[in-house]
């Protein structure tokens, strides 16, 4: 049959089936088509955003599968619900989650247990609160991201395969130097930038205890020997001033009570990857004021290199990255 196909390198495959799949873009009667490098994704139509890994968009003759028993077929509407390792979770709002969690778990072989999060990420720990909704009572799974093995608690750490794009981008960007992921969970930027770039030394701190015995355990798993994880508040880093060429602040909403501590840790001509969630009438702007309200209060300046958003997090608000390179006006030999 043929159809649109979306194409990508085998190494994006992965996470960018995983997000059309999210989307309801991929093509479920259509055989997906490996040519060497490059796989071949039937699509029901283009993408409209450009959150996805590099691709291009051409036409291509599929197998055609036999036509499969769907949560879509079942329910008449496809839920949204993510799913971390061979656990679903769908969201507060769901429609009726004892019908979905079935649909769910007859369609899809891989999961093996429904929950339902009874409230958006909250507290300190940006933790979910989670009941069980049917198939195994179990939270802790075991979860892939561009061939790294993560194993976590989903009601005890934070993790979100929505960023898995970011994670695999940033790990692409940071080659060489000292890395402070200052709220770094059970590891999935501190991981890649480890494994991908063994010239790097990466500092992964995380004030959630549990967050970080995954993170130690994610570490071995995925043999890193250059990532050093610490519990530690990020409010007073246990690290001298001046040390970190690139320092992650994955802590939308809250990033900006940080930013002093991490500008006396960024040494001079370093990088800060800030994350924050903002309107779609001012996407960047109040981010980057904030950034340089407080680096000017630091004694240094910022430039922006970049800013871009990672991904739509509810109607009209955005996750965004800023990078920015900071200029330490006080500290002239680093
Ligand atoms: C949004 S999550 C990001 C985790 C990880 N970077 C990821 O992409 O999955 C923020 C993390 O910051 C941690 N955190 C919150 N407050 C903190 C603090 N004061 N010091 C250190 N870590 C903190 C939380 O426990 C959580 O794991």
């Amino acid at each position: 049959m043929k159809l649109t196909a979306l194409v990508v390198s085998a190494k994006h495959a992965e996470v960018t089936i995983r997000r059309l799949i999210e989307l309801h873009l991929l093509h479920s009667y259509a055989k997906v088509h490996r040519a060497g490098h490059y796989v071949y994704l039937p699509l029901v139509s283009v993408p409209g955003d450009a959150l996805l890994p590099p691709y291009r968009i051409d036409s291509f003759d599929f197998e055609e599968l036999p036509q499969r028993r769907t949560i879509k077929n079942i329910l008449g509407y496809t839920p949204s619900f993510d799913a971390i390792g061979d656990i679903a979770i769908l969201p507060a709002n769901s429609l009726d989650p004892s019908v979905e969690a079935e649909a769910i778990l007859s369609t899809q072989k891989n999961i093996h247990g429904v929950f339902q999060s009874i409230a958006p990420v909250s507290g300190e720990f940006r933790t979910r609160i989670l009941t069980h909704i049917k198939g195994e009572c179990r939270t802790k799974v075991k979860y892939q991201e561009y061939g790294l093995i993560y194993e976590l608690d989903v009601a005890q750490v934070y993790f979100t395969p929505r960023l898995a794009t970011e994670h695999h981008r940033i790990a692409s960007k940071v080659v060489s130097g000292v890395v402070v992921d200052m709220f770094a969970g059970i590891g999935p930027f501190s991981i890649p930038i480890a494994k991908k770039n063994p010239n790097t030394t990466v500092i992964a701190i995380d004030k959630n205890r549990n967050a970080v015995q995954y993170l130690k355990q994610n570490i071995k798993r995925n043999k890193t020997k250059n990532v050093c994880a610490v519990i530690a508040d990020s409010m007073m880093l246990p690290l001298e001033c001046n040390i970190a060429n690139h320092l992650i602040m994955n802590l939308p909403h809250s990033a900006h009570q940080f930013l002093d501590e991490a500008l006396r840790v960024i040494k001079n001509e370093g990088i800060i990857y800030y994350y924050d969630i903002t309107t779609e009438e001012n996407l960047y702007q109040a981010s980057i004021q904030e950034m340089q309200t407080h680096a000017v209060e630091s004694g240094c300046s910022i430039d922006v290199i970049s800013q871009h958003v990672v991904r739509s997090y509810s109607p009209h608000h955005y996750n965004i990255c800023i990078e920015a390179r900071v200029h330490n006006l006080t500290f002239k030999d680093n």
